[in-house]
């Protein structure tokens, strides 16, 4: 189709065509009442209309055969929609294994995306050819959305939390990046682009240019800076829990409920550490509120990732939740 006549974007991404099939059927079932309506309404307006001589005795006021039909035909078509939407939602909240992460943070009014290798980009996200991707966002303010139509996402990047999206390019070149969420004075402009590359372009546009280090050595580094590492000992005899392995388990907290220790988690933990304290130990963590921007608690968050990808053999991971 000429660009000119699209009806949607194009199509870029692993969902895009799944989302649009929804979009067509519900366009689809919208045309039909819509033309239905109209047609009896013109047809009604005509055979009935002041002066024709038809037939007005006995007006038809009961008709169960209808009534059922009416009920019945809308009830399933609402039902059809709502399985195939929530079976897509399903499907574009669950990222699956293995994808490549990027963290994403929103401010007024640009977005700050970093890959796992440290590499950091300004309004600009370059990613591979048909590989999975993993955003993990969150906002420095206000409320943002993520926006990028060509792949068919779109969600809310929050202060204070993490939101997740995912997708996977399926073909080359450049799309639009939209904040979608009004943000304030410069929210038109909090636009940018999405670069997709071969995957061995890719590679060489990231080993280019700069020494950046991966998020986890920074994150490494700020663990030291900040004394983390004297209560959060490999060993298991400090004060605060061992880190190693904890990423993605249960911990089992100190009010008896669990939680899965993930990046809202660990987030959490460490703005707020009493907020969910690990059963066993003692309220003693200090709050790190305004000594930690969000890039340093996305780094710090990389770090206690890499510790249960790679367990120490000093000190394997024990699960929290045989306690
Ligand atoms: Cu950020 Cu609109």
């Amino acid at each position: 189709m000429p660009q000119g006549l699209q009806l949607f974007p194009q199509q870029a991404s692993t969902i895009a065509k799944h989302v649009d099939w929804l979009y067509f059927f519900l366009i689809a079932v919208t045309i039909f009442f819509a033309t239905l309506v109209c047609v009896l309404v013109t047809f009604f307006m005509i055979r009935y209309r002041r002066g024709t001589k038809v037939d007005r005795s006995n007006p038809v006021n009961h008709s169960t055969t209808l009534e059922l039909l009416w009920t019945g035909i809308p009830l399933v078509l609402a039902m059809v929609i709502f399985a195939w939407g929530a079976v897509l939602f399903y499907a574009i909240q669950t990222p699956g294994q293995g994808a490549m992460e990027i963290y994403v943070v929103g401010k007024q009014w640009m977005w700050k995306l970093q890959h796992p290798a440290g590499k950091k980009e300004i309004n600009e996200l370059h990613v591979p050819l048909g590989k999975r991707v993993r955003l993990t966002m969150t906002s420095e303010d206000v409320i943002h959305s993520f926006y990028v139509p060509a792949f068919r996402i779109k969600k809310d990047v929050l202060p204070g939390r993490y939101t997740t999206l995912w997708f996977e390019a399926t073909k080359l070149g450049t799309f639009h990046l939209f904040c979608a969420e009004y943000c304030g004075l410069g929210h038109s402009r909090m636009i940018g682009r999405v670069v997709v590359m071969t995957p061995g372009d890719y590679e060489k546009w990231l080993s280019g240019g700069g020494n950046e280090e991966p998020l986890e050595v920074s994150g490494e580094r700020l663990f030291q800076r900040l004394a983390c590492a004297t209560c959060h000992r490999e060993d298991s005899k400090g004060r605060g829990p061992t880190l190693a392995g904890v990423f993605g388990t249960s911990v089992r907290l100190k009010s008896g409920a669990s939680v899965v220790a993930d990046e809202s988690y660990i987030r959490e933990s460490i703005l707020e550490p009493q907020a969910k304290l690990t059963a066993g130990f003692d309220p003693v963590m200090p709050t790190f509120i305004g000594q930690l921007g969000e890039e340093g608690i996305i780094q710090l968050i990389a770090y206690i990732k890499s510790l249960a990808r790679k367990p120490d053999s000093s000190a394997p991971p024990t699960p929290p939740t045989s306690h």
